[in-house]
C-alpha cells in the first residue's frame, strides 16, 4: 500500500488528544494545502477561523455542547460559506454580485467543506488527529456571534486538531457494495437492507448503545436518541433563520 492509501485506510476519528502543541508553521502548511482543493470557478468562497486562544476555546464550548475536544485540542477550525469577501471584490470592480440566493450559500457550503476535508487528509498524513463537529449548524447563529462572522458567511463544520492520545477502535463501515451504485440508482430491497445493516446491528458497541438506551432496535438509538425529528425540526428552523440573517435567502 502506498503511504496515501494507509492513511486513508487506517484513520478513524481522534478526540482525545495530548497536551502538545501543533505549531503554526505545521497549521499553515496543512491550511495551504486545505486550500489546494477543488474550489467552484476558483472563486474561494469560504474562509477558516482558527481558535486557538485558551479563553475562546471556552466560550465556543458550550456552542457546542461542551465536547470536551473544543477546550482540549490545540487547534480549532470553523469553515464557513463566505460570500462576503468575494461580494466586495465585485463591488470594487464593478460588478454586481448575485450571490444572495440559496444555490450561493450551498456553494460556499460544498467549497468550504471541501477544504475542510483536505485540511483533514493533510493532518492526518501528519500524524495529527481530527475531529468533525456538527453541531456547527446547530448553533450557527452564536457561532456567528462569537465569532464576529459578518453578512454574508456561515459557519458549516468546525474540526478540532491535535496529537492523539488514544487510538480508538476503528468503527465499521458499511459494505461498498451497500452504498455504490451502477449506472442508475438501484432502489434496495427489505432483504437488501437487513442484508447491509446486519453487521452493524451485531456488533457488540451497537448492542451495548441499544441497551444503554433502553431501546429495542439500533435504528431507533438514531431516531429516539441522537438524531431526533423535534432536534431536527428545531435546529432547522434557526439554520435557515441564520441564512436569511445573512443574506442567502433573498431571491
Ligand atoms: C459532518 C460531521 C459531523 C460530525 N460531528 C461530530 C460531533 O459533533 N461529535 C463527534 O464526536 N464526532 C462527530 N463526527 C465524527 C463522526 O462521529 C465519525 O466520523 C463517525 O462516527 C465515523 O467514525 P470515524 O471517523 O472514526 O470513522 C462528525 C463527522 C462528520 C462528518
Amino acid at each position: 500500500m502506498t503511504k496515501i492509501s494507509k492513511i486513508l485506510t487506517d484513520r478513524r476519528t481522534i478526540r482525545k488528544y495530548s497536551s502538545k502543541t501543533v505549531d503554526d508553521k505545521l497549521l499553515n502548511e496543512l491550511l495551504a494545502m486545505g486550500c489546494r482543493a477543488s474550489t467552484t470557478g476558483n472563486m474561494q468562497v469560504y474562509s477558516i477561523i482558527i481558535t486557538r486562544d485558551e479563553q475562546k476555546k471556552k466560550d465556543l464550548a458550550p456552542l457546542h455542547f461542551n465536547q470536551n475536544m473544543v477546550s482540549e485540542a490545540p487547534v480549532v477550525l470553523t469553515f464557513c460559506a463566505d460570500f462576503n469577501r468575494f461580494n466586495m471584490w465585485c463591488r470594487m470592480s464593478k460588478a454586481e454580485p448575485g450571490y444572495d440566493n440559496f444555490l450561493s450559500f450551498m456553494t460556499g457550503a460544498i467549497d468550504a467543506l471541501l477544504v475542510a476535508q483536505t485540511v483533514c487528509i493533510a493532518a492526518e498524513s501528519k500524524g495529527l488527529g481530527i475531529c468533525y463537529l456538527g453541531t456547527t449548524t446547530y448553533n450557527a447563529h452564536k457561532i456567528i456571534e462569537l465569532l464576529k462572522l459578518p453578512r454574508g458567511v456561515v459557519p458549516v463544520t468546525t474540526v478540532t486538531i491535535g496529537w492523539p492520545s488514544e487510538k480508538p477502535e476503528q468503527p465499521d463501515r458499511l459494505p461498498l457494495e451497500a452504498v455504490i451504485h451502477r449506472e442508475t440508482y438501484s432502489d434496495y430491497s427489505s432483504a437488501d437492507i437487513e442484508k447491509y445493516y446486519k453487521a452493524k446491528e451485531g456488533r457488540k458497541d451497537s448492542q451495548q448503545f441499544v441497551n444503554e438506551n433502553n431501546k429495542e432496535t439500533l435504528a431507533q438509538v438514531f431516531t429516539d436518541v441522537r438524531y431526533k425529528k423535534e432536534d431536527n425540526v428545531f435546529f432547522s428552523r434557526i439554520l435557515l433563520q441564520v441564512l436569511k440573517d445573512q443574506g442567502f435567502m433573498e431571491e
